[in-house]
């Protein structure tokens, strides 16, 4: 694999951080994930527009211009050997002695990487994942694609303790989002899901479903969901650029509706997929 780190292109094993680096000190950086089908950057400008929204929260300048980026990211994939890559950048502060106040005037570390990209298989597809309900006891900002994801790790690890793959998370008895997917729930023949807020990162696939939503005149909503609505949710649904569309099929063990994906799953669903195809057949970029 070739990564990107502070200005050259390496071999992974070859990529290397001073331990003050305040990612490693302190998670202070943030990152993005985007997936790459058939060497194209799946909505490239807005996964651009959401790291510098990150950057800018806390407060460090973007270490490169949008055309950088782009350029960056296309070195990346052309230098890998997968077609379908999920790709990661990460920004951090930078290296300084260790002192909690944002120093400044520090050069940021950016660090690029890409691994083969594998969507869920049919199969899972298929049957749909089990997921927990559990408490959201994450920080107010989720907001940011912060690198610090130590709360979201332990959600995810708990609902694995139970043999699920996803939390879903509940604040203040309301929906916020899945440890890493957002959520959207079928009620009544309506499609539901959270208003965009400082208490779930605003997902890139979740942009897009409500686009194909939208497009489709299919009912839907985004308001506040209620705990109680997810539990008698007829389906229950996580996107994430990894994940796609998933339905999940379980919740907290006991079927969602009839116990496997459902029929505004299975509009939707090849609705996500032509969306994508259109993408590959476009131009990749230079
Ligand atoms: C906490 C969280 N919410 C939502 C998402 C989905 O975001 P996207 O659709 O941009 O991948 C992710 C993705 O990793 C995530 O970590």
């Amino acid at each position: 694999m070739t990564v990107y780190l502070n200005g050259e292109f390496m071999p992974l094993e070859e990529a290397k951080i001073p331990v003050l680096d305040r990612g490693f000190i302190f998670g202070d950086g943030v990152y993005e994930v985007i997936p790459v089908y058939s060497r194209h950057a799946f909505r490239l400008p807005e996964h651009l527009a959401r790291l510098e929204t990150s950057l800018a929260a806390i407060r460090i300048d973007n270490p490169h211009s949008r055309a950088e980026w782009t350029a960056l990211i296309a070195r990346i994939i052309a230098a890998n050997p997968w077609d379908d890559q999920g790709l990661y950048l990460q920004v951090t502060r930078g290296v300084a002695p260790r002192e909690h106040l944002f120093p400044k005037g520090l050069v940021p570390t950016v660090f690029i990487m890409t691994n083969e990209l594998v969507t869920p298989p049919r199969q899972v597809v298929d049957a749909g994942i089990p997921a927990m309900l559990l408490p959201d006891f994450r920080w107010l900002r989720c907001d940011i694609k912060a690198v610090s994801l130590l709360g979201n790790c332990m959600l995810r690890t708990l609902a694995a303790d139970q043999g699920a793959a996803e939390a879903i998370l509940v604040r203040d008895g309301f929906l916020t989002e899945g440890a890493a997917t957002n959520i959207f729930v079928v009620r009544g023949g309506t499609v539901l899901t959270p208003p965009k807020s400082h208490l779930m990162l605003p997902g890139i696939t979740y942009d897009v479903v409500l686009e194909i939503l939208q497009a489709n005149g299919i009912g839907h909503a985004v308001r506040p969901v209620t705990e109680a609505e997810v539990r008698a949710a007829e389906e229950i649904w996580c996107t994430s650029s990894g994940k796609e569309v998933l339905a999940v099929t379980t919740l907290d063990g006991r079927p969602v509706g009839a116990g496997k994906p459902g029929p505004m799953f299975h509009r939707v669903y090849p609705l996500y997929q032509e969306f994508k195809a259109k993408v590959m057949r476009a131009p990749a970029h230079a």
